[in-house]
């Protein structure tokens, strides 16, 4: 039965470039959506930029532009990029559209009706040097507990301790280094407690990791906080209704982007939007990093539930990347840009590297440069992209190119293959992707051990009827490959289906088999990765990082 499937990966600030920290999840969700449009359902990717918030005010600030225009240059950028990486967006919208600030106030709107909005006044860090309210993050000074210098205004990095910014000692602007003083404002607070119990409900392993379910064990038990929801002037994001420097949170509106760029999706393609975010049967998924799993599990479904939408069927959460077992850095070099990337190495190396390290675990993901390159080269490259080479190429050269037919044991060979989609399906639906890749390997092994035992390049000299049949058998299990890796190696499964002059191999297709008919002119899959690759694009990004210090 054909589902209905919304899918949605975390809006990346309009501030800066993707890197391949971002990637990990982009490509995470990518995968996913990739293998349910194969298995025939009706599923859409919604993604957009987040041009909201104080880090874009301040950031437009630096670089003298206009927020607006400096988002527009990002989310240009950003587009870019994901296409370079064959990230297959249905919409790559932005939060700053009519639509998701008319669905921002719908959400306002609906959730005051219920009484569960209230303003309050608040006491808040100001810097009068430059005349705004300081987000926590903004200021600096000695931590209360252990007399650290140099904290954040909302924890201690050395001692652990979390405090509010009035408890600081010395608070300074981390921005200009003015000193910080304290004035009142009103506030509007989301009473998020009012839904402690729906979300105890929610929070099971039917949603969540059993780790993630442990980790929001911890908030519940801690009692579920009201959720300061609005900004003073000067800000950037949408103002509140009946307010005039008054702005919403960009934490409110940015989840919100998810709605809107299905709506404005809708609007072009003639949809409904509440078959994807309101109706009983459809299926909603978020795909998310560990740092903003409070927003998407506590908040996020409060929010749905407060507004009338439905709840997500599933959060995907997952990891920070690490190269080489340390954190990305900018002197090493490894906080490596997508468009950096791209310069130097074929994206589908990421695409699989990454597909071989992700389970949906919350665990990080470490890129180990030398071992990119061994598995690249070994499975990538020597197994799946030599498969099609080696018999496409030997068809062309000595079987004028055509297919005859399989016999019984090769036609056997390929439904014992076939019969593989089911744990391949399962694994790529847990979102396992390491286990299916592990499994499309040994399907890989599999025809590469015929093709050792049945030595067509031989057999062609003296029965060329054989080496046709077992070239054959080799070219329709690579077709069932590239359904079974066309979710993480889009790219490999268009080529083979061009290759064999059939539509693009995926889970609908599996059981069709290719023969006697012509085959079409071998277009080359993937290059060896050159090491030197790698140096180089690691010194560009060490080159990249001091220039932009010398500029700041
Ligand atoms: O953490 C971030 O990068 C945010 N821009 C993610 C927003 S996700 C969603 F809620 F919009
Ligand atoms: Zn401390």
């Amino acid at each position: 039965m054909s589902r209905h499937i919304l899918i949605t990966a975390a809006l990346p600030y309009a501030n800066g470039p993707i890197h391949i920290g971002h990637l990990v999840e982009y490509l995470q969700a990518d995968i996913w959506a990739r293998y349910q449009k194969s298995c025939g359902h009706e599923c859409r990717y919604m993604c957009a930029d987040d041009a909201h918030g104080t880090p874009i005010m301040l950031r437009a600030q630096a670089e003298g532009l206009q927020p607006e225009v400096m988002a527009k240059r990002y989310h240009a950028e950003h587009q870019r990029d994901f296409d370079g990486f064959d990230v297959g967006f249905d919409n790559y919208y932005t939060t700053d559209s009519p639509e998701n600030r008319a669905l921002t106030e719908q959400f306002f709107e609906r959730i005051s009706a219920r009484g569960h909005i209230e303003k309050r006044e608040i006491r808040q860090a100001y810097s009068e040097a430059l005349g705004m309210f300081l987000p926590d993050r903004y200021i600096r000074g000695t931590c209360p507990r252990c007399g650290a210098k140099d904290q954040y205004g909302d924890s201690c990095e050395v001692c652990g301790a979390v405090y509010t910014p009035a408890d600081i000692i010395r608070p300074r602007c981390a921005i200009d280094d003015s000193p910080v003083t304290f004035r009142a404002s009103e506030h509007y607070f989301f009473k998020l407690s009012a839904y402690t119990d729906m979300l105890r409900e929610w929070v099971s392993r039917e949603h969540l990791h059993p780790h993630v379910v442990a980790k929001l064990q911890e908030w519940f038990d801690a009692g579920l906080r009201d959720w300061d929801i609005s900004r003073d002037a000067p800000y950037v994001g949408f103002t509140i209704p009946g307010e005039t420097d008054k702005y919403f949170y960009v934490w409110w509106d940015a989840p919100i982007g998810y709605i809107a760029s299905t709506q404005e999706w809708c609007n072009r393609n003639g949809r409904d939007l509440a078959s994807y975010w309101i109706d009983a049967g459809a299926e909603l998924y978020h795909f998310l990093g560990k740092d903003i799993l409070y927003f998407h599990t506590l908040f996020w479904p409060a929010m749905l539930a407060g507004a009338g939408f439905r709840m997500p069927k599933r959060v995907f959460v997952h990891g920070f990347l690490t190269v080489d077992g340390q954190k990305m850095s900018k002197s090493r070099g490894t906080f490596v840009n997508a468009a950096t990337y791209l310069k130097h190495l074929d994206p589908q190396y990421l695409r699989y590297y990454y597909a071989c390290k992700l389970g949906p675990g919350i665990d990080d993901v470490d890129l180990s440069l030398a071992d990119f390159v061994a598995r690249v080269n070994a499975d990538l490259v020597g197994n799946f992209a030599n498969l099609p080479s080696r018999s496409a190429g030997l068809l062309a050269r000595r079987l004028e190119n055509r297919l005859g037919q399989m016999d019984a044991d090769g036609a056997a060979l390929v439904a014992r293959l076939e019969a593989a989609a089911g744990d391949i399906g399962a694994a790529y639906e847990a979102c396992e992707y390491a286990d299916a890749m592990r499994t499309v390997a040994a399907q890989a092994d599999v025809l590469n051990r015929y093709m050792e035992q049945e030595k067509p390049w031989e057999t062609v000299k003296t029965d060329s009827r054989r080496a046709r049949v077992a070239l054959t058998v080799v070219l329709n299990g690579i077709r069932l490959l590239a359904a079974y890796l066309g979710p993480v190696l889009p790219r490999y499964a268009e080529k083979v289906g061009r290759l064999l002059g059939c539509p693009t191999p995926d889970f609908t297709n599996l059981g069709r088999r290719i023969q006697d008919q012509a085959v079409n002119e071998y277009e080359r899959i993937a290059e060896r990765v050159d090491p030197e690759a790698i140096d180089a694009m690691i010194a560009q990004t060490r080159a990249e990082q001091a220039a932009h210090q010398q500029k700041a």
